[in-house]
């Protein structure tokens, strides 16, 4: 028996041995030229956005892909000229000794399994976002990824923007005064007929539908309920809630500087659009956090935009206004008051400022940032950070306080009512109906390790 450690034996070894060795030992193993052996769980339409990431990034090598859809499969391993493994069970793939690090790009419903399975097998692992269709799910993916010393980035890919860093340090340096509003939005008209109503049908030629749907309930299979459309459905996602909200709560919370609402509520339906989706068309979700409310507006039936029209994310802070979107960001002053508001005699009718008084310029200047966020910076710094050993820009924990604030909105919707939440515990404090939904029983044989 040789008593050389091949590098995924000396990396298990160590990850066994705990998680202060754990966090030194790929690093260790991976010396300065060696390229990340990468394998890629999902090869839908975001697993080949992350595949082109890969691609881009030398010290990164994609050597194994998996899928449960075999036309997906075929076509992201044609487009890397045919050289690297390919496996429907992504489980194989983890077990793989060509694979160092996993990226996962399934549906929700995937993310907690295929994360916690790479954790323990000593992958680290790039999971997209939302992290998790439960916050129970996400709470144990921390914990599991803490314990075996993992490398963990969470697709929430604005945070390795230097446009959205500078727009969240802005915010949390009280550039534009205090922030006591900040509102989001998913704007998008589908009506009248949305993705239609198809009937249940045999799955197309070469998916595996009963691994595609995993823990989630055995239903049969409907196209909507299946490939990118699977959003629109509470069984393997949050709907655009969690979607796109994560995103946006995950810039919010970080120009806060905090990680988590105090209270939640919602209102929202199906009022316009005539398809199959269980998830609103209509939804407007409020959050208490400290000192500042926050709005996510989902309008699936107008689309009409807003102020500038590229923003996703507004800041309404007491001397100026700032606005991120994909395409950039500004900032626009408020005029302020400089004394009292004074009273004004209604019989008195000169003047044209009203019971108010004047205002003047509150010393913001108007500006803008330019930029927005790629999926290459974002891979890239999982990559660089696996290699050495340090905490990416979107760790797991990042990402877990990010989605939980969406998916707790979703429950809020639910339960229709103002659900009090204690963070720290990460249960809600004046509903134990509401406490139920954390977490939801996987179809067996599945279970988190
Ligand atoms: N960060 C972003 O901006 C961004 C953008 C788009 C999507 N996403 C996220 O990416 C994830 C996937 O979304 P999508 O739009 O790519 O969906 P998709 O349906 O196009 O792709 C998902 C792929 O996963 C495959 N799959 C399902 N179960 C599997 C399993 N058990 N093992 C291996 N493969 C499996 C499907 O066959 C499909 O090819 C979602 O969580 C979504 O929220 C993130």
């Amino acid at each position: 028996m040789s008593h050389e450690l091949s590098r995924r034996e000396f990396a298990l070894s160590a990850v066994a041995a705990g998680t202060a060795m754990a966090a030194q030992t790929s690093a260790g193993v991976l010396g300065a030229n060696e390229r990340l052996q990468v394998g890629v769980i999902g090869v839908g339409n975001r697993g080949r956005e992350l595949q082109d990431a890969l691609k881009a990034i030398p010290e990164a090598k994609i050597t194994a892909l998996c899928d449960v859809y075999d036309p997906f499969l075929q076509a992201a391993k044609d487009d890397l000229g045919g050289n690297v493994a390919t496996y429907k069970d992504y489980r194989k793939l983890i077990e793989s000794k060509d694979v160092d690090a996993v990226v996962i790009g399934t549906p929700d419903h995937w993310h907690a399994l295929q994360f916690v399975d790479a954790c323990n097998a000593g992958k680290d692992v790039y999971v997209e976002k939302p992290l998790s269709l439960t916050v129970k799910e996400g709470r144990i993916m921390c914990d599991v990824a803490k314990k075996t010393g993992r490398v963990t980035q969470v697709g929430t890919h604005r945070r390795s923007s230097k446009m959205y860093a500078k727009a969240a340090e802005l915010v949390r340096s009280g550039h534009i005064g205090h922030v006591s509003v900040a509102n989001c939005y998913h704007l998008q008209n589908e009506t009248p007929m949305g993705m239609g109503k198809p009937a249940d049908s045999a799955p197309p030629p070469g998916l595996d539908w009963d691994l595609w749907l995993g823990p989630a309930p055995k239903v049969p299979y409907n196209r909507n309920r299946c490939l990118y459309r699977f959003r629109w459905f509470y069984e393997y996602s949050g709907g655009q809630l969690t979607n796109f909200g994560t995103h946006y709560l995950d810039i919010i919370q970080w120009a806060l500087g905090q990680n988590a609402p105090k209270a939640v509520m919602a209102m929202g339906g199906k009022y316009a659009v005539q398809d199959n989706r269980e998830i609103p068309d209509t939804m407007q979700v409020v959050w208490q956090y400290d000192g500042c409310i926050v709005t996510f507006s989902q309008y699936n039936a107008n689309s009409a935009a807003g102020n500038p029209p590229h923003a996703e994310t507004e800041f309404r802070g007491t001397l100026a206004t700032l606005y991120t979107g994909y395409r950039g960001c500004t900032i626009e002053p408020q005029r302020v008051r400089y004394r009292e508001i004074p009273f004004k005699d209604p019989r008195d009718r000169k003047g044209s400022n009203g019971q108010y008084g004047a205002l003047k310029p509150s010393g913001v200047e108007k500006s803008e940032i330019k930029g927005g966020a790629t999926n290459v910076d974002h891979v890239r710094n999982w990559v660089e950070c696996v290699k050495a050993r340090k905490e990416c820009s979107a760790p797991v924990e990042v990402g877990h306080r990010s989605t939980s604030a969406t998916l707790i909105g979703n429950i809020a919707l639910k339960r229709g009512k103002v659900l009090e939440w204690d963070a720290q515990a990460e249960r809600f404090t004046n509903d134990d109906k509401a406490n139920e939904m954390l977490f939801y029983q996987y179809r067996k044989p599945w279970k988190l390790a």
